[in-house]
């Protein structure tokens, strides 16, 4: 697919057919995932892929599939085929801008953003459009209890799951269009040209 295409199409889909996802288009969504870019190039990522259905089950337990379902949604969480939990430690941030040549660069003490979150939400991104790529479809939500996911998932405690990324083959999911009927900013009312 064209990367505008991909960018056009992309949306979180929140219904999935239970079909497996090949494992080579697997990882060469993972792959893109890696590919983005990090503060220092700490590279303070990880991804917990999860394919085992019990797992996948219990993950959606926790993320609060039931809450969907009374809201009308098919059991997207335990259907879709494939949980990526993209997971970021500042530790590496901290320990980067710790190095010799990063001596006098500022780093995270000094950021008004903490950019690991920031890293880590380009990776999402990342890994949603590469699924559109190979023909899938992508959802993200949140995990709703941290350290539950860390423990059914061996986490280390100073390792932070951003949210759970479902991917699969898309099944029909007219509830799922951007927060049902609200649209998008248009342009003009985001871009500020040359000032706010
Ligand atoms: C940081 C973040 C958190 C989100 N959390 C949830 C969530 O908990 N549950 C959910 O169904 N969708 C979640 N979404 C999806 C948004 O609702 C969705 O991106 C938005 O409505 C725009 O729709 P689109 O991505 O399909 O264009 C989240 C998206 C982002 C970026």
């Amino acid at each position: 697919v064209e990367f505008a295409e991909a960018v056009r199409r992309r949306r979180m889909v929140r219904a999935y057919r239970p079909d497996p996802v090949d494992p080579v288009a697997l990882s060469r969504i993972l792959d893109a995932g890696r590919r983005g870019p990090s503060a220092g190039f700490s590279q303070g990522l990880d991804f917990v892929v999860v394919t085992a259905p019990e797992t996948r089950l219990a993950l959606a337990r926790i993320c609060g599939e039931d809450g969907y379902s009374s809201r009308g949604f098919p059991p997207w969480l335990s259907t879709a085929a494939v949980h990526v939990l993209p997971c970021v430690r500042e530790g590496a941030y901290r320990e980067r801008y710790a190095a010799a040549d990063k001596a006098g660069s500022g780093g995270p003490g000094a950021w008004h953003v903490p950019y690991w979150w920031v890293d880590g939400g380009a990776a999402l991104l990342l890994l949603l459009l590469a699924a559109v790529d190979e023909g899938l479809a992508a959802g993200f939500l949140d995990v709703a209890d941290p350290d539950a996911v860390r423990s059914l998932l061996g986490i280390p405690a100073d390792v932070a799951p951003l949210g759970l990324v479902t991917i699969g083959h898309a099944a029909n999911d007219e509830r799922a269009s951007s927060s049902l009927g609200r649209g998008r900013r248009p342009l003009d009312d985001v871009v500020h040209r040359e000032r706010w």
